[in-house]
């Protein structure tokens, strides 16, 4: 069971391991209550467990075990090069590597790493660091204590988007491509270099505040406004408000992307961006995006390759919840080791 509590909606996703290829065996989506997550802070902890024991109850598992993720700017993905040593070895070290590496104070942190090449034979190993505050990690597992569950794995976000992106498009694992994840208070970027994350970056800005606009300048109600967000068409006044906070989620892409051009091996050129997350329906925003970034844009689909069970989309509209799950279905994703 992957659990990804977004600041916007909580989201269940169920997978069946036990046949040759994963299944899909239920999803469930429920609201989170305005504010009760704010930039990735979990402010109303009651709130946020109540909520996701009504979508355990909604989808109707018995497990207790579910696998959920951190992410956001209290943790730090980094690749790095050491000595070659033996993995035991490499755990000792890699308290030490963290402090050059990691801008926290060691004490207060989760650490956790994975030797890149464990078979190569060179004098030097590439090693992938991850670290992750012990706050933002221990309110999660109060968090879902209070709801009756037991987390069997912490993944981190960037790590479970690419594992479902990876698995429905195969196709997109060559050359430099980018997944834009746009989340209701985030979007997250991440950038695959034949196939391998080489950057990862949130930017602040998600559909709440495409909604808020719509609100504040164009006086709609909270309800039209979020419906015209998950509609079909245009209107002159979301054509407005895409235009301007468009802008603002180009202005970070294009930082990521300069920060490529000047370290990335080949110059950093994206051959297309992959869009996902509940932002990728806004009316508008796919084109906006294209012809401001000059790339070609395409809506990645969660669920391509994978099998959906009978039911397990019951009273969900495919098309419509499909482009949300690609995080939830990355942690389902994961299997115990
Ligand atoms: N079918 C849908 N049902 C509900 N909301 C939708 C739907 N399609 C698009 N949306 C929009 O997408 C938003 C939620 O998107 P998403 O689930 O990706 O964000 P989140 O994970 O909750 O937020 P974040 O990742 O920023 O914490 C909603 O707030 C709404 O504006
Ligand atoms: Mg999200």
């Amino acid at each position: 069971m992957g659990l990804d509590i977004g600041s916007g909606l909580i989201k269940v996703v169920v997978i069946d391991h036990g046949k040759r290829e994963p299944r899909i065996t239920k999803v469930v989506i429920v609201p989170l209550m305005a504010d009760a997550i704010v930039e990735g802070e979990i402010m109303d902890p009651g709130i946020v467990s109540e909520a996701i024991a009504a979508a355990l109850v909604e989808a109707g598992v018995t497990t207790k075990e579910v696998v959920v993720a951190v992410g956001g700017r209290d943790v730090i993905i980094k690749k790095i090069q050491i000595e070659r040593v033996k993995e035991h070895q490499a755990r000792e070290l890699m308290r030490w590597e963290a402090e050059q590496h990691v801008p926290f104070d060691m004490e207060s942190v989760e650490l956790d790493f994975q030797i890149l090449d464990p078979d190569a034979t060179g004098p030097q190993m590439q090693v992938l660091l991850v670290a992750a505050k012990r706050e933002l990690v221990e309110s999660k597992m109060r968090v879902l204590g209070e709801a009756g569950l037991e987390p069997s794995l912490v993944d981190v976000e960037a790590f479970a988007l690419h594992n479902a992106f990876a698995l429905n498009h195969p196709d997109a694992l060559t050359g430099m491509v980018a997944l834009l994840n746009i989340g209701h208070e985030v979007t997250n970027i991440n950038i695959l270099d034949d196939g391998v994350p080489i950057l990862t970056r949130d930017i602040t800005v998600g559909t709440r505040k495409f909604r808020e606009d719509l609100q504040k300048d164009w006086g709609l109600s909270l309800d039209d406004a979020a419906a015209l967000l998950q509609g079909y068409d245009k209107t002159k006044a979301l054509d407005a408000v895409v235009a301007v906070r468009g802008e603002d989620i180009i202005a970070g892409i294009d930082r990521a992307i300069s920060f490529l051009e000047t370290n990335a091996r080949n110059g950093g050129a994206l051959r297309t961006m992959f869009l996902c997350g509940g932002g990728s329906r806004i009316p508008g925003l796919d084109d906006l995006l294209g012809q401001r970034l000059g790339i070609a844009i395409e809506h990645a689909n969660a669920l391509g390759n994978l099998h959906v069970m009978d039911g397990a989309l019951d009273g969900l509209v495919a098309d419509e919840i499909a482009p949300l799950l690609m995080l939830p279905i990355g942690l389902a994703l994961r299997q115990n080791q």
